[in-house]
């Protein structure tokens, strides 16, 4: 496996490949995200994972400067799974200037649910994929679902600049008990890790309501937020909405409920398709 840091470099590498399979990662990097690049194997002729804390996704009062960087530990992580390259730019080489072109997501998709807490989120998740895919010349990109509202903004992002390159979902990996996996479990204390399962637990709750038959999104949101502010939680939102643009709801409608939460200092997100 190479480990490149310039873009002069990784052209160097990827000179002789005509279908790099992209994984892009901020890094720290859990089982899930290995599941993506075991994903990423079989789909291109050269498997690519990018690590790159990217500054343009963080508000000013979020985790940064805290985020955990383990380069060392991510690489051999991922030659053991096979990855052929990995590009961890610094930040003077992926944003050699200030990043003043950017992708605007439109706000009907990205200014909702994370996009509402966490204003310009999308802004900075687009511009920054955007960026590493032309660098990576990615004709296929794996993301999770975790993130389910970041793969869609990408999948019409993808769409609409008509990018060459398949984006790929692939299913939260979890726990045995059901946390789903994410670099900011990190962050809990073992109470707190124990706390965490209630927010998975809620959403299984809302999904078996609705596959039950229960028409009352409202009440199941409003229930749902109610026990997890009861059990010390800070609930942003837990939203059940439409499978295909994560509007509100209509009868008929496929669904996904989403959620994300504070325990502690640590916000977690998670989601649930029904
Ligand atoms: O999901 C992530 O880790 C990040 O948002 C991504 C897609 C690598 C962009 O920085």
């Amino acid at each position: 496996m190479h480990v490149v840091h310039t873009l002069a470099e990784l052209r160097e590498q990827l000179q002789p490949y005509r279908h790099p399979a992209v994984v892009p990662t901020m890094g720290n990097l859990h089982d899930g995200h290995i599941s993506l690049v075991e994903r990423a194997k079989p789909l291109g002729d050269v498997t690519v994972a990018t690590i790159f804390v990217n500054r343009l996704q963080f508000a000013p009062n979020e985790d940064f400067d805290s985020y955990p960087r383990t380069l060392e530990a991510d690489c051999d992580r991922l030659a053991a799974a096979g990855c052929d390259v990995v590009f961890a730019p610094k930040e003077s080489e992926l944003y050699a200037q200030p990043q003043t072109f950017k992708v605007h997501p439109p706000a009907a998709l990205a200014d909702i649910l994370e996009g509402h807490f966490r204003p310009g989120f999308f802004t900075g998740v687009c511009t920054v994929v955007m960026k590493l895919l032309a660098c990576t010349q990615a004709r296929t990109a794996v993301f999770g679902k975790k993130d389910y509202q970041q793969l869609m903004v990408i999948r019409q992002m993808v769409q609409q600049f008509a990018m060459p390159v398949d984006i790929v979902g692939v299913e939260t990996r979890r726990t045995a008990e059901g946390l789903a996996m994410s670099s900011r479990n990190g962050y809990l204390s073992e109470s707190q890790r124990e706390k965490a399962l209630l927010l998975s637990a809620t959403l299984r709750n809302i999904v078996s309501a609705l596959r039950g038959g229960s028409t009352d999104v409202a009440t199941l949101e409003a229930g749902a937020m109610n026990a997890l502010q009861s059990a010390g939680w800070q609930p942003d939102y837990v939203a059940v909405c439409r499978q295909s643009d994560l509007q509100t709801p209509q009868t008929g409608d496929t669904l996904v409920v989403l959620a994300a939460a504070r325990v502690g200092t640590t916000r977690l997100i998670d989601n649930m398709e029904v």
